[in-house]
């Protein structure tokens, strides 16, 4: 197999293709509505790990001023791409820039944070759990709400046995070209409930014949986020609520 990548590096195709896999991912169905109504009409939010800017761009369509934040230079690039193509009053109520949701410090606060797709899940259920709250508590106001996505532990560990033939995505891209994804390796231990999983992306041709491939590890740590929000100072707003069979979508309040 090729060398593999981390997600989201630079020249890696789960970056170049996140938008036409999201797209197609039902289990995301419906979630830039919940996020939407977590802040007040034309409110400011603030997104960390923004990604390719799939959220942002539709809650700045819907009038909020939002703040997307990311560690990848090539999500960010997708995401500042797609802020040029809006009508300029929509790219004006959206900013992306490079930051770090584990240690950032705007010095301002907004009327809700949010993490969506599994973003916290991206790094170890820890320290790293416990600054990222941190950093949510700083930057809510009184009252605001921080609204987390995170993976089933349920749906994690009873993923079925890898089979690297069998693909798990496969989709023709606009060009004619096809997008094939395959679980090549997956392991999951718990206690930590840690999933790790390489991906192996491959672009082919209208035959089936390959012409590019990029295996990618994907990991995701999940634990139940109340005790780190607590440590923050926010408070449960409501029950975790199910997006899509796949994850919850857990909200906390600043009081
Ligand atoms: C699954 S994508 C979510 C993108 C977008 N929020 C969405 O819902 O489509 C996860 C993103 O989190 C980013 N990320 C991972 N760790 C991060 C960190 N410590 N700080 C900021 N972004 C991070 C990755 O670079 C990636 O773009």
């Amino acid at each position: 197999m090729a060398k593999v990548r981390p997600y989201y590096a630079d020249g890696g195709l789960s970056a170049a293709f996140y938008d036409e896999i999201t797209a197609a991912d039902a289990t995301l169905a419906g979630d830039v509505d919940l996020y939407a109504a977590l802040a007040p009409e034309g409110g400011a939010v603030l997104e960390l790990g923004a990604g390719s800017g799939r959220v942002t761009q539709a809650l700045a369509e819907r009038g909020f001023t939002v703040v997307g934040i990311d560690l990848s230079a090539a999500m960010l690039a997708r995401a500042e791409a797609r802020r040029k193509t809006l009508p300029p009053e929509v790219a004006a109520r959206m900013a992306v820039r490079r930051g770090d949701m584990t240690a950032l410090d705007l010095k301002r606060t907004f009327d809700a944070v949010i993490c969506p797709f599994f973003t916290l899940a991206h790094v170890p259920a820890g320290t790293a759990w416990k600054n990222t709250f941190a950093v949510a508590g700083r930057h809510l106001a009184s009252g605001g709400l921080f609204a987390v996505h995170l993976p089933k532990l349920d749906v994690m560990r009873n993923l079925p046995p890898v089979n690297p033939k069998a693909p798990v995505f496969d989709r023709a891209l606009p060009d004619g070209r096809r997008l094939v994804l395959f679980v090549a390796e997956r392991s999951f231990r718990e206690p930590p409930g840690k999933l790790e999983q390489v991906i192996e992306y491959v672009v082919a041709d209208a035959s089936g014949r390959a012409l590019q491939r990029s295996p990618e590890r994907l990991t995701y740590y999940m634990a139940d986020p109340t005790p780190f929000a607590e440590a923050a100072g926010l408070e449960p707003a409501s029950p975790p609520q199910d997006l899509g069979g796949a994850g919850d979508l857990w909200v906390f309040r600043r009081p």
